[in-house]
């Protein structure tokens, strides 16, 4: 398969990625940490290296989110490789706020020289302030929701910024820098556009849908062949693609007029079906 992305491709969005590194790098100074949200089922797509890079001199947590679609283990696999480089990680699910009460303890954790450094000056404790970073579609809005317990609410702009900054209060525990946080993925190899295709982060229009979910179908023959049996009875022995499409159309009476096979129904199926943890919990990135 063709390694590098068309120009048209990738041209979308290396403009976005230019401003928001740009707005990023300069909020930093106003932050005491940052937290990077990455998708559970694709922790190295997810992220974009360059960030770590932009973000090197700042304590970093790492958070996992999705995790209710992820393969478990793999996913715990990719957590203890980044653990391995010396980065604080926690997994959560935003929507059904599994481990969000976690995150503050584990700010806390990130930060605790800082904060014992704070304590022993004899400074009263305040909130955390923070950036929430993260992909598109990655869970920035459902986390800051959870965060807040209830809707976000948008405080005053602090004193001493030259430039009028909107925090959001989060609970008692977080301040949030409003800017928007979206870190742009970057992917000039086919394989992580493919990922963040699959799972939604890109839009369906970037990549040619047939392409997704050739690459999709390939990869759940490839690691989850049962899945593909138990949910569209594809025989364990059948790997041709349209073989496989075809399987599928006729098992979700995805046809035409005439019984031919619905092939835009059918990638929509795959998709929808990823997505929705039909397949059950799923890891794109392998390890
Ligand atoms: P963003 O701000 O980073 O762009 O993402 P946002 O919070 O809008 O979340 C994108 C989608 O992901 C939403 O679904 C949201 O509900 C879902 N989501 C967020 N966190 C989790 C999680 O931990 N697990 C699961 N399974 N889904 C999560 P949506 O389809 O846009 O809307 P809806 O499902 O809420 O209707």
């Amino acid at each position: 398969m063709d390694k590098k992305l068309t120009e048209k491709q990738i041209q979308w969005y290396p403009g976005h990625m230019f401003k928001s590194f740009r707005e990023i790098k300069e909020k930093l100074k106003l932050m005491d940490m940052v937290m990077i949200l990455l998708d559970a089922r694709l922790p190295l797509s997810s992220m974009n290296p360059e960030i770590l890079k932009t973000v090197k001199h700042k304590p970093i947590l790492l958070l996992f989110n999705k995790m209710d679609l992820a393969d478990p283990q793999i996913l715990n696999k990719h957590m203890s490789y980044y653990q391995s480089l010396g980065y604080e990680g926690l997994k959560i699910d935003a929507q059904s706020q599994i481990n969000t009460k976690k995150i503050y303890d584990r700010a806390k954790l990130v930060l605790k020289e800082k904060l014992d450094r704070e304590k022993a000056k004899g400074l009263k404790p305040r909130p955390i302030r923070t950036m929430i970073l993260g992909i598109p579609n990655v869970g920035k809005s459902t986390l800051i929701n959870a965060l807040s317990q209830k809707k976000a609410t948008k405080t005053g702009n602090k004193p001493g910024v030259t430039k009028a900054q909107q925090w959001i209060k989060l609970g008692d525990d977080f301040e949030l820098l409003d800017t928007p946080g979206v870190l742009w993925p970057k992917f000039e190899d086919k394989k992580v556009g493919y990922h963040l295709a699959i799972t939604g982060a890109i839009k369906d229009d970037i990549i040619p849908i047939d392409d997704v979910c050739h690459y999709a179908l390939d990869f759940l023959k490839a690691n989850y062949p049962k899945r593909l049996l138990e949910r569209y009875d594809i025989p364990l022995d059948m790997y041709d693609y349209v073989s496989m499409l075809d399987q599928i159309g006729l098992k979700r009476g995805a046809l035409l007029k005439g019984n031919e096979i619905d092939y835009d129904r059918v990638y929509h199926t795959i998709l929808t079906d990823i997505r929705n943890k039909q397949l059950g919990g799923l890891s794109f990135d392998s390890i």
